[in-house]
């Protein structure tokens, strides 16, 4: 990739190379780094190498990351209450609570605008009955919106909670406490990362390294105090700039939630104090807002505007200090948020299309829908499409399950509805009902399901939750404890008994 002028030539070169490598999406060979351009960073366990493609890591994220290809800032924070909370601040997934807790608050390292959460569980019944609610610095007990769960798998779920203001602590009650695992709270992503950065001047120290402007993200800190640490990780305006600025300019908008700007190690950093610091919205309907850094001498200074930029941005920029030299210098700038996708888009890039239940938008950092998956689709990010022939034990929300024969109510009431072809409602059933399916179930409960698979003797034969798209032989026997709307589907299921 190209960023910055003087390189033009070396750019050009670079460019018509990797046109003509970019239709076979050649991966990535930089070490460290995934992705069509390489423009995505590692994070995985001990340092270990990602996948070259995708960015997984085969022995989990590095603890301070998790989510999709480790590519989400995990907010730090210590537990209040007097219990030996060991179990949540490990970093594993298979401690789990097993004492009768009512509730478990975290006090983040840093007061930050939620965005999401992830909670896992060790019993996935219990998924869905962990409540959040969080506190700021002049409220308390505020629910995050229910509907705004997507499960992950059988033991974790994704919560979207956007708060206007900075949170200062995390709730978590109800029933799924006892059962509680891991909590990850989403700082962001870092979305500057070799984006498009450009410098009024660069300073040529007669070096190899001039200092240049894409060293504010290239990931890299200065490891040490020498000027050499600095030199090639660093960015710096020329001696006689006037008016100093440095400026990064995103391929996607940007929703962002609070910036990081790590100064030299080596020497200088009063030059940075009383920084300035402006977001560009990508539409005129929204005015530029301007930060200013505190006027003191800082190795790193946080920004966490409050309330949030309430724009998709599309550029920021960095003024110097006014320190008499006039002279900037910066080593990274982090800026954590998420792209801003168009409707119904996800991923790193907006790259891939969401499939949820009646056209609403899928979460962008996963694909995974609130509402549950589109009528034919199932999996994390709802593009698996149901299979016919698969024999699985366990469904839930989201789910197709294939019914031949009957269904068998339990103990609460069943609304079936037909779908897309169908269009009419069959049967409103209640417990002891039995149904007759004529093809494939959508089921799109909120909470956990027990769905045992009967023969047609009504003996129990599969113990079905939550999973994927289930072949029955014969009847369900539905054991939820809400109610549920499931959804008949006709012809899209063929083999049917
Ligand atoms: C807390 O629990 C962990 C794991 O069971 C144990 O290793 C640790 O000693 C306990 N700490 C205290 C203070 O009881
Ligand atoms: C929130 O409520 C809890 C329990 O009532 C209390 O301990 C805590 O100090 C409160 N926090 C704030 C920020 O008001
Ligand atoms: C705290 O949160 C409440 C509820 O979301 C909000 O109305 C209020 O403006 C917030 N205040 C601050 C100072 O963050
Ligand atoms: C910091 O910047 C502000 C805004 O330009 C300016 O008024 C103030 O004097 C600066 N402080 C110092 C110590 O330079
Ligand atoms: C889908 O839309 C219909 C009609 O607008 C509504 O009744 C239904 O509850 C929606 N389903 C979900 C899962 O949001």
């Amino acid at each position: 990739m190209c960023f910055i002028s003087h390189m033009t030539v070396a750019c050009l070169t670079v460019m018509i190379f990797s046109l003509s490598i970019y239709g076979a999406q050649t991966p990535c060979t930089t070490d460290g780094w995934f992705g069509p351009d390489c423009q995505y960073q590692c994070h995985c366990a001990g340092s270990a190498p990602c996948d070259k493609h995708d960015g997984s890591c085969s022995s989990g994220c590095h603890q301070d990351w998790f989510g999709p290809a480790c590519q989400y800032a995990r907010m730090g924070f210590t537990v209040t209450g007097n219990f030996n909370s060991s179990w949540l601040t490990d970093n594993k997934d298979t401690t789990c609570n097993r004492e009768n807790l009512r509730s478990v608050t975290v006090t983040l390292d840093t007061p930050i605008p939620l965005t999401w959460l992830r909670v896992v569980v060790s019993d996935a019944v219990h998924l869905n009955t962990v409540k959040i609610s969080y506190a700021n610095e002049s409220s308390n007990g505020t629910e995050c919106p229910e509907s705004n769960t997507a499960e992950i798998n059988r033991v974790s779920a994704d919560i979207s909670c956007p708060t206007e203001y900075p949170v200062t602590s995390v709730t978590l009650s109800g029933r799924g406490v006892n059962f509680l695992c891991s909590l990850y709270i989403s700082a962001g992503r870092n979305v500057a990362l070799r984006q498009r950065a450009e410098q009024s001047t660069w300073f040529n120290d007669g070096s190899y390294y001039l200092w240049w402007a894409e060293y504010a993200v290239d990931g890299k800190i200065p490891t040490t105090n020498e000027k050499r640490s600095s030199q090639n990780t660093c960015t710096h305006t020329a001696l006689h700039d006037r008016s100093p600025w440095w400026k990064v300019s995103f391929t996607q908008p940007v929703e962002i939630t609070r910036f990081i700007i790590e100064n030299r190690r080596d020497c200088c950093q009063e030059r940075l104090k009383n920084f300035s610091l402006t977001v560009y919205p990508v539409t005129d309907s929204y005015r530029p807002i301007t930060f200013r850094g505190p006027d003191e001498v800082k190795s790193t200074y946080s920004v966490v505007p409050s309330p949030r930029i309430s724009f998709p941005v599309r550029e920021v920029k960095i003024t110097e200090g006014f320190n008499p030299k006039k002279i900037l210098t910066l080593c990274e700038v982090f800026i954590f948020g998420e792209t801003r996708c168009v409707k119904n888009r996800y991923g790193l890039r907006c790259e891939r299309e969401c499939n949820c239940a009646n056209q609403t938008s899928c979460f962008v950092h996963s694909g995974s829908c609130p509402s549950g998956c589109a009528p034919g689709y199932t999996g994390l990010e709802c593009s698996q499409e149901c299979e016919t022939g698969r024999d699985v034990t366990q469904s839930t929300q989201g789910d197709y399950v294939k019914i031949p024969v009957a269904l068998h109510v339990g103990r609460r009431t069943l609304v079936t509805r037909p779908i897309e072809h169908v269009r009419r409602d069959v049967t409103q059933a209640t417990q002891g009902d039995s149904v007759k399916i004529p093809a494939a179930l959508h089921v799109v409960g909120r909470t956990n399901l027990v769905i045992r698979l009967m023969e047609s003797v009504h003996k129990d034969v599969i113990q079905a939750t939550q999973g994927d798209c289930v072949k029955t032989p014969a009847a369900l026997h539905v054991v939820g404890r809400t109610t549920l709307v499931i959804r008949l589907i006709e012809p899209v299921h063929r083999d049917v008994t």
